[in-house]
């Protein structure tokens, strides 16, 4: 798991429809934000439905080695005992975030207005990733850094004994930037604010106001100003974490690209951070009904029937990519199904990914016969008709659950299987997914 066992080589062939109902796993992102706020304040939070994704597992850990009592009590059931804000005493080991991102830059952000210092580490993957992007803005709290060359982990992270608050505006479109500097300010005192150009994901603002933070979102010329007011003291709470939209993309576009199949997928979160996905796949004209809507964990949701049918490529806007930033890999699978040229630009975030995603997805559907065209900021495909992929290609995931789900539903459409070199990172957000795809049909393993 997480590039750190032995590869696990799998195949998907083209079967017969995809059938039946998708049940996918517990929102990453929120579980995460669950575990780390949960973490922060006064007492026992509870939730249910968390990601036990490997990434997810990772945090959990952290948090122990913070401090914080974190136990499981049956599948997705888990409580938290957390420490307060200022709480958290210093970690006796290094901390190892394995795959996640989002893991190690929101605890950095915790722990850089901390009087300690820490150690993070993770895997290949998590070891290429830029880290400046948080280290940056912590560092204005009165925070050091000291990682490798490039701002790379492993790091060490020397936290601020009197912090100061801070006003920052995040140079990128980045959920992760924008959560760090809001834990960071939670332990200084008074207010800090964060401005970001362009919306990204909003479940830390949500789960602040939900723990009792005071914070404000104001929408000005500027962007999004996010102002909170430091020091507040946490109340737990019970968090019920929604499906993962990001998670149900994979199901819902198997449905639309293997013939004849119609899929129900419950709880996809309409939460306009996230679901740029669904308004690009309804633009290409993909047979999708948005049934029940309602809310669910505090996320608007709505129930997602899927059916098989054609689409043609669009332009993407650019302004669209915070909203569905995980999606172009398996956005760029649907493309290469559908009829014309889909253009997805102002996606250069995804080559700081778990992976290059844009140079991944390239290379492998260059394999799998379809043309592609790519810069440092687009990617192009053409698209080659339903079935009409021609597959017969062993793809490359380099560490990346999302480029491993996207060519396994590649293969699933094409007229020869596709396999990758390894699927074992697909445990780190949808540790089910062999087991689901192949409830519905799929030709897996
Ligand atoms: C996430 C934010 C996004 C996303 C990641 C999860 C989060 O990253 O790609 O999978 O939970 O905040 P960026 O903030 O770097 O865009």
């Amino acid at each position: 798991m997480s590039g750190h066992g032995a590869a696990q080589p799998m195949t998907a062939r083209r079967a017969g429809p995809l059938t039946g109902r998708a049940d996918v796993p517990g929102d990453k992102s929120i579980s995460h934000r669950a575990l780390i706020f949960g973490a922060m304040a006064v007492g026992e939070t509870r939730i249910t439905g968390l990601l036990e994704g490997q990434d997810v597992l990772d945090t959990a850990k952290a948090m122990r080695a913070f401090g914080a009592e974190v136990v499981q009590h049956g599948p997705g059931a888990w409580s938290v005992h957390g420490v307060g804000v200022g709480g958290f005493s210093e970690p006796a080991d290094v901390i190892d975030c394995g795959n996640s991102g989002t893991g190690a830059r929101l605890i950095m952000g915790c722990m850089a207005t901390h009087a300690m210092t820490a150690t993070f580490t993770g895997d290949a993957s998590l070891r290429k990733r830029p880290m400046g992007r948080v280290t940056d803005p912590l560092s204005l709290f009165g925070a050091q850094a000291y990682g490798r060359k490039g701002g790379r982990l492993p790091m060490t992270l020397v936290g601020a004994a009197n912090p100061v608050p801070v006003r920052y505006a995040t140079p990128v479109a980045s959920a992760q930037v924008k959560s760090a500097v809001l834990l960071a300010g939670l332990n200084a005192p008074g207010q800090t604010v964060v401005i970001e150009r362009e919306a990204t994901r909003d479940h830390s603002e949500r789960m602040l106001l939900g723990f009792g933070a005071e914070l404000t979102v104001e929408k000005t010329a500027e962007g999004n100003v996010i102002t909170l007011t430091g020091q507040p003291e946490l109340r737990p709470q019970t968090v019920a974490v929604p499906r993962d939209p990001s998670s149900a993309a994979f199901p819902v576009c198997a449905a639309l690209v293997v013939e004849g199949s119609d899929v129900f997928v419950p709880g996809v979160s309409q939460n306009l951070t996230r679901n740029g996905l669904y308004i690009t796949l309804v633009e290409m004209g993909a047979d999708i009904a948005f049934e029940n809507p309602r809310e669910e964990g505090g996320e608007p949701v709505a129930d997602l029937r899927v059916r098989f049918g054609p689409m043609k490529g669009i332009e993407v806007p650019p302004e669209r990519a915070p909203s569905m930033i995980d999606e172009y890999p398996i956005l760029s699978v649907v493309a290469a199904f559908a009829e014309g040229v889909t253009v997805m630009r102002g996606v250069k975030e995804l080559r700081v990914k778990e992976s290059d995603r844009i140079d991944a997805m390239a290379r492998g559907l260059e394999a799998c016969g379809v043309r592609i065209e790519e810069d440092e900021d687009t990617l192009t495909v053409h698209g080659m008709g339903p079935g009409g992929v021609p597959g017969g290609a062993t793809c490359k995931t380099h560490i990346d659950h999302r480029i491993a789900m996207s060519f396994l539903i590649l293969g699933m459409a094409a007229k020869a299987p596709v396999s990758v070199d390894d699927a074992s990172p697909i445990a780190t957000s949808f540790p089910i997914f062999e087991g689901l795809m192949r409830s519905l049909g799929a030709d897996l393993g």
